[in-house]
């Protein structure tokens, strides 16, 4: 298992900390769908708070293109400022918009506003590593969904500060690598949604670790169309894939699909589950609830993971039901499929 540095052996004492959250929650017109990543933030920020002098949250929300108040942090602060039951101010803090949650706890406005963030290799990003640095003197990351990507506020603030792993982000690792050392097998991994070019190598990689890899969302065509390019090479690996076949509509995944997969789940002793199967915000949910419902009440080890698996599986009263939710749906896969985690890196021994 990596070995992280630990934010309990870091003094935290009288210290200012920048705390890399995952923020990323879904929001629709200014209102909070679900919360759960908010509220998997609160153990370690409840620790800082009995510590640290001052608490700078930063992260981010969706993917804007430079500034954009469709993607503004504020719902997130308006959340953690109800939480605390403090007042709620708009200040700069040097050239960040920030908002200010009591006395003790600032959050910066969405670092995706800034394409610095996204690309801390280069002068300007590392500038922009270094200045968030600047504003603080421990970062801690407690981000686990979002340390797949090299960012600024993942990889790069810890080559200026003394950098720790947040109470959840180890949490996240202890349980995923379990899995990864030593899975309870048959294992499946069950892959959907739509963030395509994150997960199509993911489904390729998940080959070599996986018993069963099913596939389906808006993610099965495109691994379908990758198989036929790929046979030879896919069906060496050594796990079977099934990549489900969608509705005449192309909404959802069939009926038979939605039958073959259940079978698998129920032959599984782990299963892994990122990824809705349908467009279930359009009402095309009948595959992503069958699914869900199979995987929640089967016998197996049962991990599910991601920002919108999460929400349709707490909408459907089933979140209680694994035996593990995590926060992390590219970030979960791709700690699976036995990748270094870039942010994992910067913050281990
Ligand atoms: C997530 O929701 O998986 C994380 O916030 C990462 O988001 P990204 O895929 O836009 O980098």
């Amino acid at each position: 298992m990596i070995n992280l540095k630990k934010i309990q052996d870091a003094d935290l004492e009288g210290k200012k900390v920048l705390l890399r959250l995952d923020l990323d929650t879904p929001v629709e017109e200014g209102e909070i769908i679900d919360d759960s990543r908010l509220e998997s933030s609160l153990e370690t920020l409840n620790l800082l708070l009995t510590k640290a002098q001052k608490i700078i949250i930063i992260g981010h929300l969706g993917r804007p293109e430079g500034k954009d108040e469709k993607f503004s942090l504020k719902p997130i602060a308006e959340w953690f400022s109800k939480h605390f039951e403090t007042e709620l101010k708009e200040i700069n803090v040097g050239d960040f918009d920030a908002f200010e949650i009591g006395d003790k706890i600032i959050l910066l406005e969405n670092l995706r506003f800034y394409k610095e963030e996204e690309d801390p290799s280069t002068s300007s990003g590392q500038e922009f590593s270094k200045k968030l640095s600047s504003l603080a003197d421990i970062y801690v990351n407690d981000a686990f969904a979002v340390s797949h990507r090299p960012h600024a506020s993942i990889v790069g603030i810890p080559k200026f500060i003394p950098s720790f792993a947040g109470l959840r982000l180890q949490k996240e690792v202890e349980e995923l690598s379990k899995i990864l050392e030593n899975p309870d097998r048959p294992l499946t991994i069950i892959i959907g949604g739509a963030k395509i070019e994150t997960k199509l190598p993911l489904v390729e990689k998940m080959h070599f670790f996986a018993d069963y890899v099913l596939v389906g969302g808006e993610i099965a065509e495109h691994v379908r169309e990758l198989a036929k390019v790929a046979h030879d090479k896919l069906e060496n690996k050594k796990s079977i894939l099934l990549v489900a076949d969608l509705t005449s509509d192309n909404e959802d995944i069939s009926e038979v699909s939605i039958q073959n997969f259940i079978q698998v789940i129920n032959n599984s002793k782990t299963i892994v589950w990122n990824g809705p199967m349908g467009e279930f915000e359009k009402g095309f949910d009948k595959g992503t609830k069958e699914i869900a419902k199979a995987v929640a009440n089967s016998n197996a080890y049962t991990i599910v993971g991601g920002g919108e698996t999460i929400e349709f599986c707490k909408k459907e009263g089933l979140l209680d039901k694994f035996s593990f939710v995590s926060t992390g749906g590219g970030a979960m896969l791709e700690f699976l499929s036995g990748s270094k985690l870039p942010g994992l890196e910067a913050i281990s021994v």
